[in-house]
């Protein structure tokens, strides 16, 4: 946990944006895997966290938005019955003045202050939930229907927390410096270990194991695939066999909860095939040149599409595509090779504040989310500023019934050369990607580094 001025600062911080009325932040509860009491791992919701700091079921914040220093947390405190099974934790009030809040209230009491706080005609702001049983719960702390929580979700709030969660203070960078540093550590391990005959599931677990050896846990399901074209492939059963590539997408979440998101491509031979190597060494310019152009004031759409017009060329030069190169991405051809977004904001929640609606994150009144195939999935579109943190995952896919779609449609023809794409059938797919920070004059990757370079990989590998 940060100190508790931290937690004090930031309410204050949602008082001056947010002047009238209350907010209400519900933390997570338990949830069953398969009876009650037999839970998955808890883990807190990210806002609860970032305003309340407390890890634990069973809390919900108020931040009286009129009256400065009038926080309340509601809990209970623990009877004896519950010591003997969870060992002793410290009272309510303890924990509330580790987070700098002064008033605690039992749960109980929750529905009874939101009422009357409504009958008095004050807003109550709270959060669209993403749990089912946080939809019940406001529908009936405030005593309306499921159906009418969406309705009453507020939209200034949702505002407010992505002004302020954006942008991320020297504590945090320091955390999620720790995650990419735990992070890194599962991509050593993997780079490392992997050997033609084992099994994805092998490796993944290691690395998922490493991640809870090292005090954390995921940031979100490891992807470890000989399938690199399917981008989010949770499947581990395949046998690794040379000649192939393997794709990680993994990331750690440090012990307070930032996330390190990170992707390697390397072979499971000591070496990459020239095919191979060649089409990495375009995904990797790609990276490097998106990285380059990084920092405050520009916009994200922007690196984006300078990465999409550095795969072309690359593409290009292999006789993949053909034609002009802005002109291809104007309309859209690369989106067969690279069909989702160059990245993402990352902080609490490896999709930073995802939860709160993609387009109050990554867009603004300045730049609104393209209709086109690929354009379409990018996260974060609008303009960068220091203290954002987000990643950068440019990749390169040959994905079998795309590409027989677009052949049978004879789509963007002038500028693919779906002959040459036959001999790419089995190829699957390369990402690279690191998270960085935004700086005052441009971007500091997260962590120690991984080996991306080709001669690196394949001096590891060897
Ligand atoms: N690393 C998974 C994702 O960014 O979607
Ligand atoms: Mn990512």
């Amino acid at each position: 946990m940060f100190d508790r001025e931290v937690y004090v600062r930031r309410r204050e911080r949602l008082r001056e944006i947010l002047e009238k009325g209350v907010a209400l932040f519900l933390g997570n509860d338990e949830a069953p895997m398969n009876y009650p009491a037999n839970p998955y791992r808890f883990r807190q919701d990210s806002n609860f966290l970032y305003f309340f700091g407390l890890d634990e079921p069973g809390l919900a914040g108020v931040i009286d938005l009129e009256e400065e220093g009038s926080d309340i947390l509601f809990g209970d405190d623990l009877e004896v019955e519950d010591i003997i099974w969870m060992g002793y934790l410290p009272p309510l009030r303890e924990k509330a003045e580790k987070v700098g809040v002064k008033r605690t209230l039992p749960s109980a009491k929750l529905s009874d202050y939101l009422r009357e706080a409504l009958s008095r005609g004050r807003r109550v702001h709270f959060l669209h939930p993403y749990r089912g049983e946080h939809l019940l719960k406001l529908a009936y702390l405030l005593g309306i229907r499921p159906e009418a929580v969406k309705h009453w979700a507020s939209t200034d709030l949702i505002k407010a927390v992505v002004e302020l969660r954006s942008f991320k203070g020297p504590e945090e960078i320091q955390q999620m410096e720790v995650a990419a540093n735990m992070t890194a550590e599962m991509h050593l391990r993997a780079m490392r270990n992997a050997r033609a005959g084992m099994y994805e599931r092998e490796l993944a677990g290691e690395i998922e194991g490493l991640a809870i050896s090292l005090g954390g846990y995921i940031s979100f399901p490891v992807i470890l695939t000989v399938h690199g074209e399917i981008l989010h492939n949770h499947y581990h059963g395949n046998m690794l066999r040379e000649g192939q590539l393997l794709l990680v997408d993994a990331g750690a979440e440090s012990p307070m909860h930032y996330a390190g998101d990170m992707t390697r491509t390397f072979p499971v031979s000591a070496r990459f095939t020239t095919k191979q190597r060649e089409i990495y060494e375009v995904v990797l310019e790609a990276q490097k040149r998106a990285i380059e152009e990084i920092k405050p004031g520009v916009y994200y759409r922007e690196v984006h599409l300078l990465a999409a017009k550095t795969m072309v060329r690359g593409l290009k030069d292999l006789g993949l595509m053909k034609g002009d190169v802005e002109e291809a991405v104007a309309a859209g051809a690369h989106a067969l090779f690279f069909p989702h977004g160059l990245g993402h904001m990352i902080g609490l929640d490896v999709h930073d504040m995802e939860g709160l609606g993609e387009d109050y994150v990554g867009y603004d009144e300045t730049v609104k989310r393209s209709e086109q195939f690929g354009l379409a999935y990018l996260r974060l579109a609008k303009k960068l500023q220091e203290g954002f943190t987000i990643t950068v995952e440019p990749g390169i896919y040959f994905i079998p019934p795309l590409i027989d779609k677009w052949r049978a449609e004879g789509k963007h023809r002038e500028f693919i050369n779906y002959q040459k794409l036959e001999e790419y059938l089995d190829f699957g797919g390369i990402r690279i990607e690191d998270s960085v920070v935004v700086t005052e004059d441009g971007c500091r990757i997260l962590g120690k580094p991984v080996p991306k370079d080709p001669d690196q990989v394949e001096a590891m590998r060897g």
